[in-house]
């Protein structure tokens, strides 16, 4: 689960890019975080993985404060990053195993994970090259791996289906799905509302920092009054 209290953050001084903003993310769904470009989706996730600090408020992931107890907080997620930016110079298979040392994995569960796994999402053949030489969706499939190698309990993806090929994709909002079932918190965040419909238990729509609405994309039709499409509903409110 996750928590977001009464958060403000702003880049330049007096420009509000997150204004007051609470949301509470449960467990057993798959939550989509959905809005325009520059909305704020990156800044709050940023906030809640603890790349960016907090202005002010607080985020809590099963109830420890990535302000206050961060160390305890990140054991508790595991974060796919919008640009997949890992050690160049590492091979796949060695940063999976950096990967594995921090997070303290057994030897044993982490050769049946890795390999399971990149056979999953086909890099299993380029686990021995070095990350330079990686696609952007190769990098991309490498961070959910490594992620799902130390298993957490809340996954936390910016816009993850960006460079994935549709079988990635589908393999990825498969695992979403039976990550969420079995009582755990997806929250992914995506421009694209054709993903959010498929695959989304609930939504949060945010613009210009504020969230707008939260409910299901049913609902969101309901608001919108709008029998149609949920990117007709997304355009009517966002207007
Ligand atoms: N490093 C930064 N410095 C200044 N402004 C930024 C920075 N990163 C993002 N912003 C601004 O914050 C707003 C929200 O951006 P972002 O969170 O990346 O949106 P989204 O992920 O929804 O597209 C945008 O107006 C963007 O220009
Ligand atoms: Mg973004």
């Amino acid at each position: 689960m996750i928590e977001i209290k009464n958060v403000n953050e702003s880049y330049v001084d007096g420009i509000k890019v997150i204004d007051n903003m609470n949301l509470t993310i449960e467990d057993g769904v798959v939550f989509g975080f959905i809005g325009p470009n520059g909305a704020g989706k990156t800044t709050t996730i940023e906030m809640i993985t603890g790349v960016l600090g907090i202005d002010s408020g607080d985020i809590l992931i099963d109830g420890k404060s990535i302000k206050t107890d961060p160390i305890e907080a990140k054991k508790k997620f595991g974060f796919v990053p919008d640009t997949p930016d890992v050690f160049e110079k590492l091979t796949g298979l060695e940063y999976l195993n950096f990967i594995g040392d921090v997070y303290e994995i057994s030897a044993k569960d982490r050769l049946e994970r890795v390999k399971r796994l990149s056979e999953k999402f086909n890099i299993q053949e380029h686990l021995k090259d070095r990350i330079q030489s990686y696609s952007h969706g190769m990098k991309q499939k490498l961070l959910i791996i490594s992620v799902l190698l130390h298993n957490p309990k809340n996954w936390i993806l910016d816009e993850p289906m960006t460079g994935l090929d549709p079988k990635a994709s589908y393999t990825l909002k498969k695992l979403m799905k039976e990550h969420s079932k079995n009582g755990n918190t997806v929250f992914f965040s995506t421009h694209v509302l054709e993903v959010a419909e498929k695959i989304c238990d609930k939504i949060a729509v945010i613009d210009k920092g504020k969230i707008i609405f939260v409910g299901t994309v049913e609902e969101l039709k309901l608001k919108a009054k709008s029998n149609s499409s949920l990117e007709e509903s997304f355009l009517k409110i966002v207007e």
